[in-house]
């Protein structure tokens, strides 16, 4: 099952160092209404509404998501702390026992704390799609269903991995090309989404995600 395999290796590179070359198995959408970094992923839907050379301005509409609440010094050991209880959800750990696939992607809202001996408050979050209807009610009470409202992110991407030394630059440089460019926007948090297993060793897509403005305060509210 494609779940299994993306939360086995993601338990793997938690506790392994990348020395294995697996062969990439990257295989670009054909429907070109499905970014090519969704793979075989359902991902949460999106219209790009404007975009240059550094980044795209998106609107998502509201949708359900599956969420736990982590307070970590830094994002990768924040990011394991959340997945997993997430996994155990979509494994199972469910009122009604069932599986459910993995999607993407994983989310993770990151309001830096006051200073660098402070921890940081993380949502790690999975989409939920709505063709689920009924969305199975989790079994472990640190694992919470929570909408997000619609709304307008800013949105770059990078390739690699997504750690403590990459998302905190490239949160940096998407800030400061909206300032450079006039856009307005939330500076007191943004997102990390993640589409690709640990393993997959090219063809990487990361995202950093930033508010504009004027739409923050629903969505901090209702992202928990
Ligand atoms: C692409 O996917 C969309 C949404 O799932 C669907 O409506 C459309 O028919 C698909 N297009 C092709 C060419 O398969
Ligand atoms: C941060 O995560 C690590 C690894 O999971 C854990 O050992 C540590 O207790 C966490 N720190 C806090 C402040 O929760
Ligand atoms: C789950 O994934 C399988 C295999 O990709 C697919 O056939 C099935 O329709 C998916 N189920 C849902 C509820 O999306
Ligand atoms: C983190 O969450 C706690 C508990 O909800 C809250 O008191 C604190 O202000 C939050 N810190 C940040 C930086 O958002």
């Amino acid at each position: 099952m494609q779940h299994l395999q993306f939360a086995a290796a993601v338990f793997i590179l938690l506790t392994a160092p990348l020395s294995q070359s697996e062969a990439s198995t990257s295989t670009k959408s054909v429907n070109s209404s499905t970014p090519w970094f969704c793979h075989e992923y359902e991902c949460a839907p999106y219209t790009v509404i404007d975009r240059n050379a550094d980044y795209e301005t998106r609107q998502y509409s509201a949708a359900n998501w599956v969420s736990v609440n982590v307070q970590n010094y830094t994002y990768r050991p924040a990011l394991s702390e959340g997945f997993a209880p997430l996994f155990e959800y979509i494994s199972g750990a469910n009122q009604e026992g069932v599986n459910i696939n993995m999607t993407a992607p994983v989310l993770v809202k990151i309001a830096a704390g006051a200073g660098p001996f402070c921890t940081s408050n993380f949502t790690v979050s999975f989409y939920v799609p709505t063709a689920q209807g009924d969305t199975p009610v989790p079994t472990d009470r640190s694992v919470y269903l929570n909408r997000l409202p619609p709304a307008t992110y800013f949105v770059s991407s990078f390739g690699g991995y997504a750690d403590d030394t990459s998302v905190p630059a490239q949160a940096a440089a998407l800030t400061d090309k909206l300032t450079a460019n006039g856009e307005v926007y939330d500076s007191s948090l943004f997102w990390t989404a993640g589409y690709d297993a640990p393993y997959k060793l090219s063809g990487r897509h990361n995202e950093i995600w930033i508010l504009k403005n004027g739409e923050a305060a629903a969505v901090r509210s209702a992202a928990g």
